[in-house]
């Protein structure tokens, strides 16, 4: 298999507005970053990836970019940029930033001179139509809640819109376009940033005849996704990326809704030229039941074994993998796939020896290395996505939803659980800042934050810490083959990892009750040494049932070396 920089390190990321306030205004910057820079190296990871931080009126924070060459005022300026970027290449790290090309801001200067005329020279970046009577082109719903086209009154067209309304579409059809983009992230290129994240990717091309989606169950609007995403000419502008801007010595990556370790390879395939692996949405609502205030119990073999092992075991040939539970839009790792209450410490340190002894590159959300957890006690004025807001004119004000269920489903699933404030410390406001934060610290901080944690050996952080460093010196955790054992067991994911004659054997216990594992051949304890137990004394507390079946107490995790 083919080495490369971006398989073998541990990538960190981060929420900028979220992470350190430098500057006492509630809002996390890039001198935040900086003041932090050690505690990362610390972690032992090696590549940080850092939402957008592109200058934006922060309709959808920062994913709506006004300047693309520029930083978001809030967050800093460029030469607070270039100093990052020098402090993380000094650290022997490197830096992936997230680009938003699919849409820009409303109040980007394209935008606004494309809304001066049908005429103006930036008319033709963004996506028009005249719409029928009076009403928008078709029925389609944007992600964000509404539809998916807003009037533009000055020139009376419709401009489409997949998100906010203040996030107008581009047009990718446009070579003008395409080559300002191209111009935009060889400047970054330019500065010395070793990967991107390319945000909602595989959006770029849409269908333009506008046809009117599927009206599923007496939705308000039709479906728009076979019409705006994974069309066959995002393929073309990907390599066409690929080609001119990029070079091999970057990583570059795709958030890819809709595409799954099957089909990935369209992108991925390493002759295509095109991505070098994609943000999936796999895990994303593991446990969510059919409303989102409902709940349904994880089912370990069809939500999380099938996929994980899907995508650790495709072809070489089909490209790589991340491994990741969490990112911004998601809810905190503990709380969805463990149990953030009775065994909070133990079942985030099993997901975390899954993650770092899986195939494919970490990615560690933020907080999650210190088990961070839900806001679960947010009430509807403490959130701030926007798309919350939308949704409750279109659900809780029409009827559809009563507002206790809306609260309770967004304490369940809102994204905005997981863009609450590093836990620093106990002190106010979890040292995240010495003023009000842009959003609520999760109450839990005086418990969980990382000042206590560095203090206590047995901490999740320093859990993680020792598994990092543990996939760092062996490579067989990184090239290493993945061969699942038990595979129909309903209660442990548990694996074998081999490169050459080295093999590594990890068993994790998914929940809050004894499970017994059936161990295969190649897995008899007696060929391994214990190296990781998130119980403690794990070597002496084995409960060995007979030579090949082991008892695993709840949330119990195990990794196991073959002696050289
Ligand atoms: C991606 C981002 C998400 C954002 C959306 C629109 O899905 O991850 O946070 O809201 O794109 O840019
Ligand atoms: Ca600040």
């Amino acid at each position: 298999m083919q080495k490369k920089w971006w398989k073998e390190g541990v990538a960190y990321q981060i929420y900028v507005r979220s992470f350190k306030d430098s500057n006492g205004d509630g809002i996390g910057d890039l001198r935040g970053i900086i003041e932090k820079l050690d505690y990362i190296k610390s972690l032992g990871v090696d590549m940080i990836y850092l939402n957008p931080i592109n200058k934006s009126p922060n309709e959808d924070n920062g994913y709506d970019i006004s300047d693309f060459e520029d930083i978001m005022i809030e967050f800093g300026d460029l030469e607070d940029f270039d100093e990052l970027l020098s402090g993380i290449h000094q650290r022997n790290m490197r830096l992936i930033m997230d680009m938003v090309i699919n849409h820009s801001s409303d109040e980007h200067p394209w935008f606004i001179e494309a809304i001066k005329s049908k005429e103006n020279k930036y008319r033709d970046y963004y996506i028009w139509s005249k719409g029928k009577d009076n009403k928008p082109p078709n029925n389609w719903g944007s992600f964000f809640g509404g539809s998916a086209w807003e009037l533009d009154e000055n020139t009376g067209e419709y401009y489409l819109h997949i998100f906010s309304k203040k996030q107008p579409d581009l047009n990718w059809t446009n070579k003008e376009l395409r080559q300002d983009m191209k111009n935009m992230l060889k400047y970054w290129v330019g500065k010395g940033v070793d990967g991107f994240r390319m945000d909602a990717i595989n959006h770029l091309a849409k269908d333009m005849r506008f046809p009117d989606g599927e009206v599923k169950d007496g939705a308000l609007y039709g479906d728009f996704i076979p019409y705006v995403q994974n069309l066959p000419e995002v393929h073309d502008y990907l390599k066409e990326l690929k080609r001119d801007v990029f070079t091999d010595s970057h990583v570059v990556i795709g958030e890819t809704g809709g595409i799954n370790y099957e089909n990935a390879h369209v992108y991925t395939g390493v002759d295509n030229k095109e991505l070098d692996f994609t943000f999936h949405f796999d895990l994303h609502s593991v446990g969510k039941g059919e409303n989102p205030w409902e709940r349904v119990d994880i089912d370990l073999i069809k939500d999380i074994k099938e996929k994980m092992t899907g995508w650790a075991t495709r072809d070489e040939k089909e490209g790589w993998c991340p491994v990741f539970y969490s990112n911004h839009d998601t809810t905190r790792t503990v709380s969805r796939l463990g149990d953030d209450k009775k065994y909070h410490k133990l079942s985030a340190k099993m997901l975390a020896t899954l993650q770092l002894t899986h195939k494919g590159t970490p990615f560690i959300y933020y907080g999650d290395e210190i088990g961070m957890t839900n806001a679960d006690d947010f009430k509807l004025e403490d959130y701030r996505d926007a798309s919350i807001f939308t949704r409750y004119s279109e659900f809780v004000l029409s009827g559809i939803v009563s507002h206790e269920n809306y609260i309770k489903g967004l304490n369940l699933t809102s994204r905005d659980n997981s863009r609450t404030p590093m836990q620093w410390n106990a002190k106010e406001n979890a040292g995240f800042t010495d003023s009000n934060p842009w959003i609520k610290v999760n109450s839990n901080y005086q418990e969980v934050n990382v000042e206590k944690q560095e203090k206590d050996c047995d901490s999740i952080l320093n859990f993680y810490k020792k598994l990092i460093a543990l996939r760092k010196e062996e490579l067989t955790l990184v090239y290493g083959t993945f061969e699942e054992i038990d595979k129909e067991n309903p209660s442990i994911y548990a694996y074998l990892r081999i490169l050459e004659d080295k093999k590594i054997l990890i068993v994790c216990n998914f929940f809050g009750r004894d499970a017994q594992l059936m161990l295969s051949e190649e897995a008899f304890l007696s060929n391994f040494k214990l190296e990781v137990c998130n119980y403690e004394n794990g070597e002496d507390n084995l409960q060995i049932v007979n030579e090949k079946i082991i008892n695993l107490r709840p949330y119990e995790s195990r990794v196991y070396i073959s002696e050289r």
